[in-house]
């Protein structure tokens, strides 16, 4: 295939795609565009017919921001064909499904199509929560099903998940592969489980904010500031959740919910539950997590404290490295106890308070714990070196006197700080090593490799690192002892510890 010369693709020539909405409209013109002859169908009267007419005006907006030449946009809208009957799928190579999402009208189209088409034909299934081995259930050949996840919009998310049944064929996934590579997207293997890799690993982004916000912790404006301008995500967790739909969101939660057998791990949220039984769906019904068309308030700016000239280190940890550095480049004086931290976290003594980075506990399970005073706990930021925020929680028996000295450290090395309640596990903390834990377990069970779930997570959900990549580098015995703690506060197993992550942590090696 040469997508330049819009020649047909070396892995399929002639596409059927079924289904003419969202994703099938879009795969349609992902094929196009890299050559291919497409056959699209809907059970739909029109619906074929007008989802070419939207592909041709947007191949034409393409065209007219220059993003291809007038004359490949007309090949490619050219090449797409609207048909009426299923018979017309007989000369395909490849048929992609992006029909309604129910088992039984996946099985029965391809049943039909098996008696359609030729024995090599491939059938891939856009289905984003249906097991591609029970698609394949009853079909003669199994081995010739496979998952070709897109993403929406498909013409311009570059991620597809190909996904593998229990009886999928070395082949069959080789070739849905580089053709995924032919149309310019990045194909990234996984095996047929509950979400795949994307829409399971995401979960706790979402069910963390939730459990901060359910646990009393921080308004929702602020943990989405924090997870912004801390976590290095490009959205927060709730204007996400209202862009998404918090129903779309709900039914996704609970999909894998049910069918990891109700596993703790992704329990959905009573609060989004409880919304979405309100019509509160976020920007489409002008009500979520935020009333519309206002959207994000901006938040209170930081509280000021006296600036210090000198810090004590008291234990020292790799993920505290970093910020030290920085409160050193900015003329404040460090002097350190050279005494590691047992739990990767570290210590700082600033003024009259003793400023703890996150490790899974509460400022006053440190305060009491540890017999330290005047805690105040320090949320994790993906990166100390560069971050314009921290989340900082003062323990109940902090003074104020002391959080105000924590706050004036970072507004002298010119950090924004947002005060949150004293919830273990603070914003960024839970949430980095929930991803890193979740994406560690997917390894694990071999659902794909290390690298396969960073990518996807990359360009799936626009995560500017991979959960495991991040955990690598922030440090696995400090994630692991979030997690530990956090299993130990709340008694929820939704947090126990991935095993992969352990054995890595206990062996010195890292995830990737
Ligand atoms: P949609 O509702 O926009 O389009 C589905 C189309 O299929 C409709 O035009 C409908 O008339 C047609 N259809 C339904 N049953 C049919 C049948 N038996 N034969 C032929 N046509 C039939 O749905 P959407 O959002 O495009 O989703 C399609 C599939 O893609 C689903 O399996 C969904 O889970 C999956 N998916 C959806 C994503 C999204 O963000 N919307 C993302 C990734 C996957």
């Amino acid at each position: 295939m040469n997508v330049a010369t819009g020649s047909a693709s070396a892995q399929f020539q002639i596409v059927g795609v079924i289904g003419a909405g969202t994703m099938g409209a879009g795969i349609a013109q992902v094929a196009a565009q890299a050559g291919c002859s497409v056959k699209l169908f809907d059970a739909r009267d029109g619906a074929a017919n007008a989802a070419i007419t939207r592909n041709t005006e947007a191949l034409k907006a393409l065209a007219a921001k220059g993003k291809l030449s007038a004359e490949e946009a007309t090949n490619a809208a050219a090449r797409v064909k609207s048909v009426v009957d299923l018979n017309d799928f007989h000369d395909c190579d490849l048929v992609i499904e992006a029909i309604v999402e129910d088992l039984g009208a996946k099985q029965t189209l391809f049943k039909t199509l098996e008696t359609v088409c030729g024995d090599g034909t491939i059938f891939a299934s856009n289905t984003s929560s249906i097991s591609i081995t029970a698609i394949a259930a009853g079909l003669t050949r199994p081995e010739h099903v496979v998952g070709m996840h897109f993403f929406n919009p498909a013409p311009i998310l570059p991620l597809v998940e190909v996904v593998a049944g229990q009886l999928t064929g070395d082949d069959a996934m080789n070739r849905v592969e580089a053709a995924a590579r032919e149309w310019k997207k990045t194909p990234v293997r996984c095996k047929s489980s509950p979400g795949f890799i994307v829409n399971r690993v995401a979960r706790p982004f979402y069910g963390e904010a939730l459990r901060v916000l359910e646990a009393g912790g921080a308004d929702v404006a602020t943990i989405d500031l924090v997870l912004r301008e801390a976590g290095g995500f490009k959205m927060g967790a709730f204007e996400l959740l209202d862009l998404i739909g918090l129903d779309v969101n709900l039914a996704v939660t609970k999909s894998v919910w049910n069918a990891y057998f109700q596993d703790s791990r992704f329990r959905p949220s009573l609060t989004q539950e409880e919304m979405v039984a309100g019509r509160m769906l976020g920007r489409k019904s002008g009500r979520g997590f935020y009333s519309y068309p206002e959207g994000v308030p901006t938040p209170p700016a930081s509280p000021f404290g006296p600036a210090p000239t000198m810090v004590q280190y008291l234990t020292e940890s790799d993920a505290l490295d970093p910020l030290v550095d920085r409160i050193k480049a900015a003329g404040i004086k460090v002097q350190s106890r050279k005494e590691d931290d047992p739990y990767g976290a570290g210590q700082l003594r600033v003024g009259n308070a003793t400023l703890c980075l996150n490790d899974g506990r509460s400022a006053t399970q440190i305060a009491f714990e540890d017999d330290l005073p005047n805690v105040v706990t320090l949320d994790l930021a993906r990166d100390f070196t560069l971050t314009r925020r921290v989340a900082l929680a003062r323990g109940d028996a902090t003074t104020t006197a002391a959080l105000a000295d924590a706050v004036g450290l970072f507004r002298a090395i010119s950090v924004e700080v947002s005060i949150i309640d004293d919830v273990p596990g603070m914003i960024i903390g839970r949430t980095l090593a929930m991803l890193a834990n979740e994406g560690a377990d997917a390894v694990l069970q071999k659902v794909a490799d290390a690298a396969g779930v960073d990518t996807a997570m990359k360009l799936g959900v626009n995560h500017l690192e991979g959960p495991l990549e991040t955990a690598d580098r922030i440090g696995l015995t400090l994630f692991n002892a979030i997690l530990v703690n956090l299993e130990g506060h709340t008694g929820d197993d939704r947090y126990r510890q991935s095993l992969l992550l352990q054995r890595k942590m206990w062996a010195g090696a890292s995830l990737r």
